[in-house]
């Protein structure tokens, strides 16, 4: 299958040539549906796996109308390039990531603003905020719990849980300050009441150490020596939120897994974020710390270990 039939627009000849030239007929109306089919084209020969998707959300966003919307014109015709289109089909050539050129990114019912210094938040840490929630579920007194999220990025997950259960008290950290700059503005934007502090997670907060019922993390844990191949995550996402600190990558989980061990309440829950295969050396880790009474591996989506929850040790065990 080409890139021009998978994404739905014709192929450029047949009866994509004679819609063409019905289009045409009606005064010039194909240009955007030939911007589009050349786009992605240009950008699924950058080597981009998603290329009819970003030709297309660029140009909704060019367009200033959502995804949905953008597709309806395409099929009606009559749509101009809008301005700046080509420019920005030029810089997603170059693996500049999507969610840089748009601004934005979509994370569960949430819309985050993001850009150069912050990690784009990924769809397989969805599946920790579920798992979280279902932690706060089953802990949850008189409505209320409370959930530290450390390394928070965009706030993609404090600002998450926040949404989802209105009730939490969450209090999240970041130690870049520019991506703290981030997660403050998302926040603000979506006027969700998260305390986003600046600082290192290694020592966060100890006015509340035994006191938190969850703690949330998705640490850096690429192994040093393993730099991503995609270039949009090697040279876009801050080197700070994706190197782990050591030839697993788990160094840094691990000294995040002390902290959080420090901050729970006996009985309370970590949920933190791994590299699929990370799984097992990770789960041997924190057994063997003594700090947990049990740490089961979870899946993400896509059917790989990705999350951790661990019970923190009761006062009896
Ligand atoms: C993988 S990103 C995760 C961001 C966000 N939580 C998400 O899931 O999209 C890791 C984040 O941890 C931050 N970080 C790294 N070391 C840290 C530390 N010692 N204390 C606090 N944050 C740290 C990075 O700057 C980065 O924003």
């Amino acid at each position: 299958m080409t890139a021009s039939t998978a994404d739905g627009l014709g192929d450029g000849s047949g009866e994509g040539a004679r819609e063409s030239a019905r289009d045409g007929a009606r005064g010039g109306a194909t240009a955007l549906r030939d911007a589009v089919r050349e786009a992605t084209h240009r950008l699924a020969g950058a080597g981009i796996a998603s290329a009819p998707v970003d030709a297309l959300v660029l140009a909704a966003h060019t367009l200033g109308v959502e995804v949905g919307e953008a597709r309806r014109l395409l099929v009606l015709g009559g749509v101009q390039v809008p301005p700046g289109y080509a420019a920005l089909v030029a810089e997603r050539a170059r693996r500049v990531p999507l969610q840089h050129l748009t601004g934005e990114a979509h994370f569960r019912g949430l819309t985050l603003r993001v850009g150069p210094g912050v990690f784009i938040p990924r769809p397989e840490t969805e599946t920790l905020v579920s798992l979280a929630l279902t932690a706060v579920d089953e802990i949850i007194c008189d409505g209320a719990a409370s959930v530290v999220d450390l390394c928070v990025g965009s706030g993609a997950i404090a600002l998450s849980l926040k949404a989802e259960r209105p009730t939490l008290t969450v209090r999240a950290i970041e130690v870049d300050p520019l991506a703290h700059g981030w997660a403050v503005a998302n926040r603000d934007r979506l006027g969700l009441d998260v305390a986003v502090d600046l600082g290192d997670a290694r020592t966060a907060y100890p006015d509340l150490v035994g006191a938190v019922d969850v703690v949330t993390c998705n640490p850096p844990y690429i192994p040093d020596d393993q730099v991503p191949v995609d270039p949009e995550v090697r040279d876009h996402d801050p080197a700070l939120a994706l190197y782990g600190g050591s030839a697993d990558g788990l160094a840094l989980p691990l000294t995040m897994a002390a902290r959080a061990a420090e901050l729970l309440r006996p009985g309370g829950t970590l949920v933190m974020e791994h590299a699929d295969v990370q799984g097992p050396g990770l789960l041997r880790a924190l057994v063997a710390t003594d700090a947990w009474s049990e740490a089961v591996d979870h899946a993400d989506l896509t059917g790989r270990p990705r999350v951790v929850v661990a019970r923190r040790k009761g006062a009896t065990g």
